[in-house]
């Protein structure tokens, strides 16, 4: 196996191979991932909920992030390893550069931004200082209480044309990946099929190059509310092994996200 590369990413975009990636927080989780042959770990900002028990993700703090980036970056061999910018860890362009510095230090090869086409200038100036940047639309998480809650974004037509137009915007700007989350099925669709970077899905349907999950969710081990995006691998193989295994099995020929895990 050889260590992940955005082109290699790109080229299975074009010859229409669909790939499942994960978050991890420690080296465990990310050997076991990396070993699965999973191309993209991301340490998300979700471990303000399922490592450190918040309701969101607004607590967590760029040390934090690099504390799990460098856990996850020790037990990482092939994987691109992408790691989150915490919440207001990016709010110029200035201090994304100097937040970012951290992350990469930490051993992070990309780094993931929330937001639509206000973030162009830091996607710049992130890419010019060697900072190479994954871009998040649709229900992105740090927005929550803009948004009055964890909804699906993009139902409504305006709203679409917005997450369309950034998702081009940002790509213009420079971003290598772009992650949708929680958007109807038919917007993944046209934003996937628009852009020539790699998009990743998480409750997006199945027509986006990826799909992502966070780990906790995939396995069934997420207390409380279980979103209808997520499927529990775990529950159908009975070893985490397996379940990884399983998950690119179903992202790999199409049948996850299926009908129920999609919002139309
Ligand atoms: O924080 C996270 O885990 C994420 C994924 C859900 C994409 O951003």
């Amino acid at each position: 196996m050889s260590k992940t590369t955005v082109s290699q990413l790109q080229k299975m975009k074009q010859e229409g191979t669909k790939f499942a990636t994960i978050t991890a927080y420690d080296a465990t989780f990310a050997r076991l991932f990396d070993e699965a042959g999973i191309p993209v770990i991301l340490i998300g900002d979700s471990l303000g909920m399922v490592m450190q028990g918040h309701s969101d993700t607004l607590p967590v703090t760029i040390d934090e992030m690099a504390y799990h980036t460098r856990c996850v970056r020790r037990g990482t061999q092939n994987a691109l390893v992408v790691a989150d910018m915490s919440f207001m860890s990016y709010s110029d362009p200035a201090t994304a550069c100097r937040n970012a510095a951290t992350l990469m230090a930490a051993g992070a090869s990309m780094v993931k931004i929330e937001g639509g086409e206000w973030l162009c200038e830091t996607v710049k100036q992130l890419q010019r200082n060697g900072v190479p940047v994954c871009g998040h639309l649709g229900l992105t998480p740090q927005s929550v209480h803009v948004f009055g809650g964890f909804r699906v974004q993009g139902r409504d037509m305006e709203q679409a044309e917005e997450i369309y137009r950034s998702a081009l915007a940002l790509q213009a700007a420079g971003i290598q990946l772009l992650v949708l989350e929680c958007v109807p099925s038919a917007l993944a669709e046209r934003i996937t099929k628009a852009l020539r970077i790699p998009v990743i899905g998480i409750g997006a349907g199945n027509s986006t190059d990826g799909q992502i999950l966070v780990m906790h969710d995939a396995f069934g081990v997420t207390s409380g509310y279980t979103p209808k995006f997520t499927k529990n691998f775990l529950a159908e193989s009975g070893d985490i092994r397996a379940a990884v295994r399983l998950y690119q099995q179903q992202v790999a020929d199409g049948s996850f996200p299926g009908p129920e895990q999609t919002f139309n």
